[in-house]
């Protein structure tokens, strides 16, 4: 709460818009996934070259099913959060979230972009349940999807990493 206050005290508004294919995103996307603060969190194979990064960008900004957007701080982006929706039921996803700006984590953007995204997966793509993956001692990432209305519903190992399921019906 005392984040998002912030937020607002500063009177910046944060908003998610569909990421675009272009310069800006390939280099801030190389620059945060590269940022072994950032990636230490992440799970699964990474791409750690620029031309892998941006084939990434690519593929993220074109695949139909994963729904990638900018986290804008007064229209500047400073992170990104996707849904990537399944193949079967196609009304279930997995959302992925990074604020890549490390001096605005911890201000309640990430809480004002969840939101948005949920709104977007309920009422645009009609998602009825979302799932997020993350590593037991991602303190921050825990709390905010908990805050969300997240419910931890099952431990699994993904690649060999132990990671915790969270997991939210949307009505
Ligand atoms: C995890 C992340 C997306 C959270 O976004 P954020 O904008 O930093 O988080 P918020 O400011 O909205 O705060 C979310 C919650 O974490 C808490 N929090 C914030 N900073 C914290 C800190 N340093 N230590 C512990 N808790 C913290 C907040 O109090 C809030 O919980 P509350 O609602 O119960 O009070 C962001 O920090 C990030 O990108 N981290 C690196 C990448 C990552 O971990 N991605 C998620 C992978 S699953």
């Amino acid at each position: 709460m005392v984040a998002i206050q912030e937020v607002r005290r500063l009177q910046t508004t944060v908003d998610i818009a569909p990421t675009q294919q272009s310069k800006e995103t390939r280099a801030n996307w190389f620059r945060w996934i590269t940022d072994p603060e950032i990636r230490q969190w992440m799970c699964g194979t990474l791409p750690t070259k620029p031309e892998e990064v941006y084939r990434w960008v690519d593929s993220a900004t074109t695949d139909p099913r994963r729904h990638y957007f900018d986290i804008r701080l007064d229209n500047k982006p400073v992170g990104f959060i996707n849904i990537r929706q399944d193949h079967a039921p196609s009304n279930t996803g997995e959302i992925g979230i990074v604020i890549g700006e490390k001096q605005y984590q911890s201000r309640g953007i990430g809480t004002q972009a969840l939101d948005q995204l949920l709104h977007y997966a309920r009422h645009t793509i009609h998602l009825t349940l979302v799932r997020a993956l993350i590593k037991p001692d991602n303190e921050k990432s825990i709390k905010l999807f908990i805050r969300s209305g997240f419910i931890h519903t099952a431990d699994v190992t993904i690649d060999g990493t132990p990671m915790l399921k969270f997991e939210k019906t949307l009505t």
